[in-house]
């Protein structure tokens, strides 16, 4: 299903965030392959570990919410790739359950990690991507971002439809020098959706995606192909959003 590597990102340096697992992990795999010096950042610091030694990439390890540990870890793979050309938010969490069930402390935590640490990730690496020639961002919203159709999801969907807005202010603020677009996946078969129901009719696909898919996408967005594209909230999710 991969194409072969064809170096579409030799001499980009990139920073993706949820690196040690799933759309993240798979992201970095890809962009390994396609040539780009890496960071990767999560606050798994074992799983963490490993991508990078899989990749070659700087393991930065931080919490996403907390601005002081994320500024270390960017300021340290920037000085190891000796600059940030691209970032790819990828952390990310869900909380299930009914608006009475979750409350206001795990309401706050799944905007903090989605929402908040996307912006903190951003402010971080902006001064570094203001010295790049061809920056770009790319954050993972949801296709619960976009058309907020499950149920007991409420939270996670706020969080990421915040996180298709904040891409488009984001877009529009930072351009024309750094494009910023949001992938928003239907179900992917990652860790995070390991005991979900799969209910594959709510797809025109019938299945779930392979994150390669995801990264694919991600790939097209961080790369010169998408030359023109910014503020955009593509799709990625097997024709559920048009159901
Ligand atoms: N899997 C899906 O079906 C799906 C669908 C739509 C969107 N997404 C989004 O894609 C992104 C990746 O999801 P995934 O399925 O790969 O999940 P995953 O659970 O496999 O990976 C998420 C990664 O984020 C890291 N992380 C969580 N909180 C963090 C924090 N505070 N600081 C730093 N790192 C943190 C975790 O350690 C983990 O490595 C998430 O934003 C998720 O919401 C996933």
């Amino acid at each position: 299903m991969s194409p072969a590597p064809s170096d579409r990102l030799r001499g980009r340096r990139i920073l993706i965030t949820g690196a040690a697992s799933g759309i993240g992990r798979r992201t970095a795999e890809l962009f390994a392959a396609e040539g780009a010096a890496l960071t990767l950042l999560d606050c798994d610091r074992k799983r963490l570990a490993e991508v990078a030694r899989e990749t070659g990439g700087v393991a930065a390890e931080a919490d996403v919410t907390q601005e002081a540990s994320v500024a270390r870890a960017v300021e340290r793979g920037a000085i190891a790739m000796d600059g940030i050309d691209g970032v790819v938010n990828a952390a990310g969490i869900v909380i299930h359950g009914s608006v009475l069930d979750v409350g206001v402390a795990d309401w706050k935590l799944v905007l903090d990690v989605n929402l908040t640490g996307t912006y903190i990730v951003v402010r971080c690496c902006l001064p570094w991507l203001a010295k790049a020639p061809f920056a770009t961002i790319v954050n993972i919203a949801s296709g619960q971002g976009l058309v907020p159709n499950a149920p007991n999801m409420t939270a996670y969907a706020a969080s990421k439809g915040g996180v298709v807005n904040l891409t488009r202010a984001l877009a529009a603020e930072l351009a024309p020098s750094i494009r910023v677009n949001s992938v928003c996946p239907g179900m992917v078969d990652t860790p995070m959706t390991a005991g979900f129901e799969r209910d594959v009719n709510r797809y025109a696909m019938k299945r779930v995606a392979d994150p390669l898919e995801i990264a694919q996408a991600i790939l097209f967005l961080t790369g010169t192909e998408s030359s023109f594209i910014t503020g955009a909230a593509l799709a990625v999710d097997g024709g559920r959003t048009f159901h």
